[in-house]
């Protein structure tokens, strides 16, 4: 297996993107913020299968963390990364130093409005700026064809794929599915957090979203009914989330009355851990299309 190639200046991204496209290579693009694992691993060999050249990026962005925020004790175990990225058959990494991607005197912010407002982005003000700053900025750098984002963060997606939309970016986003434990636990980079105990009671949220997934599938509309049952199941773990919506896909907003066509079910979850607390995410796309009905379909096996 071959090393990747691991680039901390934008200059040397740059140059060897300019050499790739000129052999006539596809390239495939993943951002991430490191501290890899299976989730970041899925979104890798996806691109590896679709792509000639697979750039991955490790850059824990300083402009998506609130001042309250993990951003100094967010884990950086970039050896481990660089071990990951080897054995997904990663081409190349783009490691960068804050310096190096928000140089003196960088002064723009992208802001996609309405959609950064809602589920997430009413509880970290700027959070998704943040992220839709770098994001675009790793687009134009890497220039790809294709950059591959986690459903596991599917605002995140939904808001990048409106910014391509309306500033006509030439990369393709694919959405990938969320890469579960065995109990159906999102994996995350903060799991690593969660203690025995905490770790215990959030497979809860899993269990909230399968039982609503369930009614779903099973032919229930009603935003309420649905909504109800997954609090249900997570007040019997004492769970109490920040934020439990239903949302359309059409511009995020609260479904009320009965889903028409599909909708989104998001939570967001603080759990208190010795050092503090985290606060992990999930969410499920209620759809009979059948990427989603699969989605919905595995998620009820692993958590019964
Ligand atoms: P990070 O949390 O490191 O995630 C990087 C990518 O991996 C995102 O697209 C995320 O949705 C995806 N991902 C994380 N856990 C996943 C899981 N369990 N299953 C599937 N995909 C998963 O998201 C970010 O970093 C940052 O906001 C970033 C986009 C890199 C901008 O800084």
């Amino acid at each position: 297996m071959s090393k990747p190639l691991v680039f901390t200046r934008r200059s040397q991204l740059t140059e060897f993107v300019q050499n790739t496209k000129a052999r006539g290579d596809h390239i495939g693009l993943v951002p991430t913020m490191g501290a890899l694992h299976e989730g970041h691993a899925t979104l890798i060999r996806r691109s590896v299968s679709e792509n000639s050249v697979t750039i991955a990026t490790i850059f824990v962005n300083p402009k998506q963390f609130g001042p309250s925020e993990d951003f100094g004790r967010y884990p950086r175990p970039l050896a481990d990364d660089l071990a990951l990225l080897e054995s997904c058959k990663a081409t190349a990494v783009f490691a960068p130093s804050i310096q190096e991607m928000y140089p003196e005197g960088f002064k723009t912010s992208v802001r996609v409005p309405d959609l950064s407002d809602v589920m997430c982005g009413s509880f970290r003000q700027g959070h998704f700026d943040g992220v839709c700053t770098v994001v675009l900025l790793l687009l134009n750098l890497a220039s790809a064809h294709k950059a591959y984002f986690g459903l596991k963060d599917f605002q995140q997606f939904f808001i990048m794929r409106r910014m391509c939309l309306d500033l006509a970016h030439p990369t393709e986003l694919i959405p990938v599915a969320t890469v579960r434990e065995s109990d159906g636990l999102a994996m995350s980079s903060r799991n690593r957090y969660l203690n025995p105990e905490a770790r215990q009671k959030a497979s809860a949220i899993p269990q909230a979203l399968a039982q609503a997934a369930k009614l779903f599938l099973n032919g229930e509309r009603k935003a309420e009914i649905i909504v109800s049952k997954a609090v249900q199941v997570l007040s019997a773990e004492k769970l109490q989330p920040q934020y439990l919506d239903l949302r359309d896909l059409e511009a995020l907003q609260t479904v009320v009355g009965e889903i028409q066509n599909e909708a989104v079910l998001a939570l967001a979850q603080p759990m208190s851990v010795p050092n503090g607390s985290c606060r992990l995410i999930d969410n499920i796309v209620l759809s009979t299309n059948p990427f989603y009905r699969g989605i919905l379909e595995d998620l009820i096996a692993r958590t019964t």
